[in-house]
């Protein structure tokens, strides 16, 4: 992982399937560089937990493996990326995911080349893969850190290394919503999206098959 202070004017979405590890990363490189993580995933499971309008609405789409409507997450977006710590660089992690999702934010973002995309990182792992880090992954109810029952154990099972904080499975990791997570992208997101930021001349594909530190790495040269 990255584990010093990074310089990054970076305005970068991640893109990949479930699983990819694009949390993550994004985790680590926005904590190392300072500059903003925008995860709609988080931000969704946190207006869940807080029982919004707009939690009420998702939950079942979430639970279900399915997308949120696009103007629900659209909406938004546009209300996060317009707060000050967002003004010149953020990791947007999970959006956009459909074809008018990356064109709203287009429009979001203008024609303003302060405000605009710099990298577009396409996340590739084999869907077998995906599958079992979903399976296995343990997230910190207290702090949020990612951790995974094989590949990144905690010292003490069901315990977060960080902050003590308990660790809980995702609703949606569960075998049955894996299945639909991983046809909806299929579905609407790799193919449309990596042809979308391909003709804009932003997408660079990155083997995230690997260990997460080589991957960090290859990250931090990518986006300085
Ligand atoms: P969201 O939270 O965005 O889920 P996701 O895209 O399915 O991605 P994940 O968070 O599951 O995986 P990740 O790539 O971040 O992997 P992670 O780093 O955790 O969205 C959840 C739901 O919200 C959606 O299904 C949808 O309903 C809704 N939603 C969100 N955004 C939306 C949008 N834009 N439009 C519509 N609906 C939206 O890693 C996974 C595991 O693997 C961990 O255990 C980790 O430790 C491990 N791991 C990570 N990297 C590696 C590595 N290199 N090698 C081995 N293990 C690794």
């Amino acid at each position: 992982m990255v584990a010093m202070a990074v310089t990054l004017k970076a305005r970068a979405v991640f893109l990949g399937g479930p699983g990819a590890g694009k949390g993550t990363q994004a985790k680590g490189l926005a904590a190392a560089a300072g500059v903003a993580h925008i995860s709609t995933g988080d931000m969704l499971r946190q207006h869940v937990i807080e029982g919004s309008e707009l939690g009420q609405k998702a939950r079942s789409y979430m639970d279900g493996g399915l997308l949120v409507p696009d103007d629900l997450i659209i909406a938004m977006v546009e209300s996060r990326i317009g707060e000050p710590d967002a003004r010149s660089a953020w990791i947007l992690d999970g959006f956009p995911r459909t074809l008018p999702q990356a064109q709203a934010l287009d429009q979001i973002l203008g024609s303003d080349p302060t405000r605009k995309i710099t990298h577009v990182i396409y996340f590739q792992v084999p869907d077998q893969e995906l599958t079992k880090r979903l399976a296995g992954r343990r997230t910190c109810a207290k702090c949020g850190a990612i951790w995974h029952v094989d590949n990144k154990p905690t010292a003490k099972p069901g315990v977060c290394d960080l902050c003590q904080g308990s660790l809980t499975q995702r609703s949606d990791d569960r075998v049955e919503a894996i299945g639909k997570r991983l046809q909806e992208f299929h579905a609407v997101t790799a193919q449309p999206l990596r042809a979308y930021y391909k003709k804009q001349n932003l997408l660079r594909e990155i083997d995230a098959n690997r260990p997460p530190a080589v991957i960090s790495q290859e990250l931090v040269e990518l986006m300085q």
